[in-house]
C-alpha cells in the first residue's frame, strides 16, 4: 500500500516502483530516520498534538524498528519505496492506530532533509578526524626526515634543493584548508528543515525549536520552502570532497613519480603495490593511481549534482532524491582513499641518499650564486646574466660549473662554496621558505595547527 492511496484508485505500475524508488541506497539513512522519528514524536507529546502514552508507545517502537534493522531482521516490501516509507510502515505494523499517528505535521520533504543534514555532519566529521590522521602521518615523516634534501621542481624540471620535511608539510597544508572548509560547511548545515512539513509549515502547534535541539541541530530553518529544496549542502560537501580529492591525486601522482625506476626516492610496501598478471618484475603504485583517478569520478558528482540543482524551481522536487547517491559515493571513495594512501605513505622506505644526490647538481645552485652577486651588490638581472652565461658555458663546454665559479672574477672559492652539498638548504633562511631554519619554525607552526584542528573536531565527534 503506497503513503498516498487514499487519493488513488489504481496501483502503481512495476516501472513506476522499480523508478523511483530510493530505498536500495538510503537505507543508509535508517539510523538517522529513527532519530529524526523520535525528535518528531517528542515534539508532538510537547505540542499535546499527540497524548503522553501514545509518545511512549511510539517511541519504543521506533527502537524496536531500530533493532530489527540493526539485525537484519526487518522485512522490507517491495512497495516500501524509501527508507522513511519502510519504517513508517514497519511501526505502523506494531503500533497500528498509534503508529498511524507517527507522520502527523511532517512530510518527507522535511524529514529527508532533516536525515541528510544529520548524516552529512557526522560523516564530515568522519572525513575530517581522517584528514587529521593523514596530516598527523605527514608531520611524523617531515619530523624523520631531519636534514634531507631532494630537487624542488617547478614544471617538472629540478629548481632549487628544499627539504624534504619541506615537501610533506606542503601537501599537510593544503590538507589544513581542506579541514577547514569542511568544518565550516559543517557549521553552516548545522539547521534543522523538521517542521517546515511538505513546504510551507503545518497548522499543528509544532515546535520547531524543539525538536532542533532535540536533533543537536545548532539551529532551525528561518523560511519552509528554502528549508526542503536547499541542497547546497550537499553541493559545498562533494566540492569540499572534489577538492581534497584533487589534493590526494596530487599526492598519488608524486608518490606514482617517486616510485619509478627514474626518480627511485621511495620504495612500496608489498602490501600497498600490485603486481601484473603478464610482467613478473612489476610493482605497480595502484593505490596511488586510484587516488588520482577516483578524484575525477568526484569531481563529476559534484558538476552532475550542480546540474541537477541549476533548474529546480521552489520547492521540493523528485529531483532532489538524486542527491543521495553522489553524496554516499563521494564520501566512501575519499575516505577510503585518506586511509588507502595513507597506508601507502606510512609504509613506503624512503631513499634519502638518492634524493640528496638528485639535488646536488650545481646548476641547482645557480640562484644562490646570483643572489651571492646581489649581495656583493650586483643588480639581480645582471647577476641572473652572469650566472645564466656560465651555466650555458659549463653545459656547452661540459666544464664543471663549480670550476668556472672560481675562476670568474666576481665569485671565485668564496662563491664556490655554495656548490658544496647542503649548503643551500642551510643558507635559505626566509620565513616559510625550504631552508632548515624556517621549516624548523614551520614545523612548529604545523604542531600547533594539528592541536587546534583537534580541539575544533571534538565536539562534532562527540555528537
Ligand atoms: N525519497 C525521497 C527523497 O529522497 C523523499 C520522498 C519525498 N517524496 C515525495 N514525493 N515528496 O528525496
Amino acid at each position: 500500500m503506497t503513503l498516498w492511496h487514499g487519493r488513488f484508485e489504481g496501483t502503481p505500475s512495476s516501472e513506476l516502483l522499480a523508478y523511483t524508488q530510493s530505498l536500495s541506497f538510503d537505507k543508509r539513512l535508517a539510523h538517522d530516520d529513527v532519530a529524526c522519528s523520535k525528535a518528531h514524536v517528542k515534539g508532538l507529546a510537547v505540542s499535546g498534538i499527540i497524548s503522553d502514552e501514545e509518545a511512549q508507545l511510539l517511541l519504543t517502537t521506533l527502537d524496536q524498528v531500530r533493532v530489527e534493522l540493526d539485525s537484519g531482521e526487518f522485512q522490507f516490501e517491495y512497495s516500501d519505496e524509501d527508507i522513511h516509507t519502510a519504517i513508517e510502515r514497519r511501526v505502523t505494523e506494531i503500533a497500528g492506530d498509534v503508529g498511524a499517528k507517527l507522520h502527523t505535521g511532517r512530510s518527507r520533504n522535511d524529514q529527508v532533509a532533516t536525515d541528510l543534514r544529520l548524516f552529512t555532519k557526522r560523516e564530515l566529521g568522519g572525513v575530517c578526524s581522517r584528514i587529521l590522521d593523514f596530516q598527523k602521518l605527514l608531520l611524523g615523516l617531515a619530523e624523520s626526515a631531519e636534514d634531507v634534501y631532494l630537487p624542488g621542481y617547478t614544471h617538472l624540471q629540478k629548481a632549487q634543493p628544499v627539504l624534504l620535511a619541506h615537501y610533506f608539510l606542503a601537501h599537510g597544508w593544503a590538507l589544513a584548508r581542506d579541514f577547514d572548509r569542511m568544518i565550516e560547511a559543517i557549521d553552516r548545515m548545522d539547521v534543522s528543515p523538521l517542521g517546515a512539513g511538505a513546504l510551507g509549515g503545518s497548522s499543528l502547534p509544532l515546535d520547531p525549536d524543539f525538536v532542533s535541539i532535540e536533533l543537536g541541530f545548532a539551529r532551525r530553518f528561518e523560511n519552509s520552502l528554502d528549508a526542503v529544496s536547499d541542497r547546497d549542502f550537499v553541493a559545498e560537501t562533494l566540492f569540499d570532497l572534489s577538492l581534497l580529492g584533487v589534493h590526494l591525486s596530487r599526492i598519488g601522482e608524486e608518490l606514482v613519480l617517486w616510485s619509478t625506476e627514474e626518480f627511485g626516492y621511495l620504495r612500496l610496501d608489498d602490501a600497498y603495490s600490485t603486481g601484473s598478471s603478464m610482467l613478473p618484475q612489476k610493482k605497480n603504485p595502484d593505490i596511488a593511481e586510484l587516488a588520482r583517478g577516483k578524484s575525477g569520478r568526484v569531481i563529476g558528482s559534484l558538476t552532475g549534482f550542480l546540474t541537477t540543482l541549476k533548474g529546480l524551481p521552489l520547492s521540493y522536487n523528485r529531483d532532489l532524491q538524486e542527491d543521495k547517491e553522489p553524496l554516499f559515493d563521494a564520501l566512501h571513495q575519499i575516505s577510503l582513499g585518506l586511509s588507502s594512501l595513507s597506508g601507502m605513505l606510512s609504509s613506503a622506505s624512503f631513499d634519502f641518499s638518492r634524493m640528496r644526490r638528485a639535488a646536488d647538481s650545481p646548476f641547482l645552485c645557480a640562484i644562490d650564486l646570483a643572489e651571492w652577486l646581489v649581495a656583493k651588490g650586483v643588480p639581480f638581472r645582471k647577476a641572473h646574466a652572469i650566472i645564466g652565461g656560465l651555466v650555458r658555458d659549463s653545459l656547452e663546454r661540459h666544464v664543471d660549473l663549480g670550476e668556472l665559479v672560481e675562476a670568474h672574477p666576481q665569485l671565485g672559492s668564496e662563491a664556490a662554496e655554495l656548490l658544496i652539498p647542503g649548503v643551500s638548504v642551510e643558507r635559505r633562511q626566509t620565513l616559510g621558505g625550504s631552508g632548515t631554519e624556517a621549516v624548523r619554525i614551520q614545523l612548529e607552526s604545523f604542531r600547533s595547527l594539528i592541536l587546534r584542528e583537534e580541539i575544533l573536531l571534538q565536539p562534532i565527534i562527540k555528537h
